[in-house]
């Protein structure tokens, strides 16, 4: 397992080189500062990511120009800064992923009844409100959405010609974020990384259209609450569970335990997830993933039918 000083030092050089400057320069020093990282040690192991630190320095105002002024403000701050990790989690909330999981659920037999687990604050549960604009194709959806997800494609998508027809929504999450709730709003922004100004600006126009009717969502363990929750899903609506970026948090017990169960409840199921996540997704994918480039493998049922872009960026289907 890696050292804290070796996770921050990963963290500049693999996940932030080329998407954040500051986060780089921030993560790649804290990993030489042996003070920082002692303070750092003194939290849970599962407390000590770079994203949940850096989160929480902005949540608190904290300064974000340069590595003098961040690790005085740091150690100055080092209370408010530690209880705010331990507070807090790193659960990033994407709408623009309903680019990626539109085509499949547009497939299926409407009305659904949509169950995302590992929700956050709900906001890939609103696919029926945004507008899509993939390539140059006429964008689809309502024109008047203040949300618009634009996603690059290759390979025969299915293209929808219709938006999918809600009938229902609910969520699971072991720690529900609540779109009513300024202190949740601006802790989903501050898990946005400073440069990432359409992230920012697509999770904000999502919980617009999330606020005016907020989500049901469940607090609780997946695997506990997945059931119940499909039980309740309305009679003639097609039950779709689905998930992004979810499934890595699990010990590969609980995964196994919760691909048990998926394969027995009525209805569908879509997985949005490292391709190396679940066993059988990962067996039946035609093609290596790319070696340079982060995507998630997109499957109905187990079946992989796309490679996607993490954020819904871009959508490759096979
Ligand atoms: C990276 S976020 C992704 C959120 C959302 N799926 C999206 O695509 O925007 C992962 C979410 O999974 C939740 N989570 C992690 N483990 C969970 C579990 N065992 N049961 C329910 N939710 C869980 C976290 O709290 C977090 O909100």
């Amino acid at each position: 397992m890696m050292d804290t000083a070796q996770r921050y030092r990963a963290f500049a050089t693999r996940e932030a080189h080329g998407h954040s400057a500051i986060y780089e320069e921030l993560a790649g020093r804290t990993a030489d500062d042996e003070e920082l990282i002692a303070l750092i040690d003194q939290l849970p192991v599962p407390k000590r990511q770079p994203n949940l630190l850096l989160a929480a320095v902005r949540f608190l105002g904290g300064p974000m120009k340069g590595y003098v002024a961040f690790r005085s403000w740091v150690i100055t701050h080092w209370d408010q800064v530690s209880a705010t990790m331990q507070r807090r989690r790193t659960q990033t909330n994407e709408p623009g992923r309903c680019a990626t999981l539109l085509p499949l659920l547009a497939s299926l037999p409407q009305p659904l009844a949509l169950i995302e687990v590992g929700a956050s604050a709900g906001l890939c549960l609103y696919p029926d409100h945004y507008q899509y604009r993939y390539d140059d194709r006429p964008p689809l959806g309502p024109s008047a959405s203040p949300l618009s997800l634009t996603c690059r494609t290759a390979g025969p998508v299915p293209f929808p010609e219709r938006l999918p027809t809600v009938a229902w929504r609910a969520g699971i999450d072991i720690n529900p974020l609540d779109v009513r709730d300024t202190d949740d709003i601006r802790w989903l922004e501050c898990l946005v990384w400073p440069e990432q100004r359409d992230r920012l600006d697509r999770l904000r126009n999502a919980a617009r259209i999330a606020q005016a009717e907020p989500p049901h969502l469940v607090r609780g363990d997946l695997n506990q609450a997945v059931r119940e929750l499909v039980s309740q899903a309305p009679r003639g609506a097609t039950p779709v569970v689905f998930h992004s970026a979810v499934l890595v948090y699990l010990p590969s017990e609980a995964r196994s335990a919760f691909t048990e169960t998926m394969r027995c409840i009525p209805g569908h199921w879509i997985t949005n997830e490292g391709p190396h996540i679940l066993p059988t997704v990962e067996a039946r994918l035609p093609r290596s993933a790319p070696p340079d480039q982060a995507v998630f493998a997109l499957a109905l049922d187990e079946q992989p039918v796309a490679f996607a872009g993490p954020h819904g960026q871009s959508l490759d289907w096979f």
